[in-house]
């Protein structure tokens, strides 16, 4: 039986608990730019430029320069490795960017996908092994956060027991390593869009993913109040004839969350995982508005949702990035007010309503 020892330090408590709410503070959410450099690759390549160090850093520093406004809805933003170390034109480190700017940074921890052996065609993520090491290295540099992303594919058997352990597990081990060395651990169990199941399948597939995340985060002894959770909204798979309205999955998100996260949780960040920008923001509105039970701050940490109109702007030249900054507080604005539940449908962009889903996306 675990002994009341099994609690971190309360210095180590106190940490985490302030970092895990100032993150998801009213009104706030989360900037996600940890594409690792084969995702960002691609992004490059639409704009038509080489996936280069440099390239690379020339759109991260057109995010990180936005206008000091963007900390009024981003309290936080996911850094891929690279980024941590990059700097601006003029020679100061993004670190310091985002810390003059009162943006929290964070580092993506997981070392991608591989093959699941002998279960249903599904994955599992590494980088566990020297984990405690990295989390050491981030906290120096000045991340205060991570996060890992565990992805569940729904099929006719699937996901399978197998995968919804391995997913529970190893979010609970990546989970209480960050805390050890500091870092609030954001836990992603990401149920995909991939496929064609109706809205009760999803919502079920993430009542029994989250089930077994909680008792996995728990036999770790996890300090809740120092995490955050990153799930997917509940929605109709992609390939479902007919989409839900955001009030359908506003009330489906709310209920399988309530049956699944525990109240001592501060806060709920969610991915956006192909949705379209529009779609995003008026689904966490509709969330945020449910007459439902919310005893958790229920907000964004969106990669595509928040970038997508970024880089129909931006197209790889110098001369647009201004007008791209704009796209980006733009969006952060309506999320944000999304957060509140107050977004009234009018800061549309230039992406819009155009779907950011791509089947087995990487990030
Ligand atoms: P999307 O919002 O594009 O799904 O990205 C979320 C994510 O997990 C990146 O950190």
């Amino acid at each position: 039986m675990p002994t009341h020892f099994s609690y971190p330090p309360p210095a180590l408590q106190d940490e985490l608990k302030k970092t895990a709410e100032t993150i998801v503070a009213p009104g706030k959410g989360i900037l996600a730019v940890d594409e690792t450099n084969e995702g960002i690759g691609k992004l490059l390549a639409s704009v038509g430029l080489q996936n280069t160090e440099n390239n690379r850093r020339r759109y991260r520093q057109l995010l990180f320069t936005t206008d000091d406004s963007l900390s009024d809805y981003v309290s936080a933003t996911i850094l891929f490795d690279e980024t941590v170390y990059q700097k601006t034109e003029d020679g100061t480190p993004f670190m310091q960017v985002l810390k003059k700017k009162n943006i929290i940074p964070g580092i993506k921890l997981d070392k991608d996908v591989v093959p699941l052996f002998l279960s249903e065609d599904e994955i599992t993520t590494q980088g566990l092994d020297d984990l405690a090491k990295r989390c050491a290295e981030y906290k120096k540099q000045g991340c205060r956060f991570a996060k890992w992303r565990c992805p569940l594919k729904i099929g006719e058997h699937t996901p399978s027991v197998q995968a919804i352990e391995d997913t529970a597990h190893v979010l609970a081990r990546y989970a209480s390593i960050c805390q050890s060395e500091g870092l609030v651990p954001i836990v992603e169990p990401d149920v995909l869009l991939d496929g064609d199941h109706d809205i009760v399948r999803a919502q079920k597939v993430t009542e029994v993913a989250l089930a077994a995340l909680y008792k996995a985060l728990n036999d770790h002894h996890v300090y809740l109040e120092g995490t955050l959770l990153k799930p997917n909204m509940v929605t109709p798979g992609q390939g479902y004839p007919k989409k839900s309205t955001p009030e359908q999955v506003a009330q489906a998100t709310v209920t399988a969350l309530l049956r699944g996260v525990p109240a001592a949780v501060p806060g709920i960040a969610f991915l956006s995982g192909g949705q379209s920008e529009e779609e995003a923001t008026a689904n966490l509105n509709a969330i945020n508005r449910v007459n439902l039970k919310k005893p958790w701050a229920l907000t964004f940490s969106y990669g595509r949702a928040l970038q997508a109109s970024v880089w129909k702007t931006w197209a790889g030249k110098d001369e647009n990035v201004k007008r791209a900054q704009l796209e980006l507080l733009k969006r952060a604005k309506a999320n944000g007010l999304a957060s509140r539940g107050s977004y009234d449908g009018i800061l549309t962009s230039s992406a819009g309503d155009k779907s950011n889903f791509s089947k087995n996306h990487k990030y």
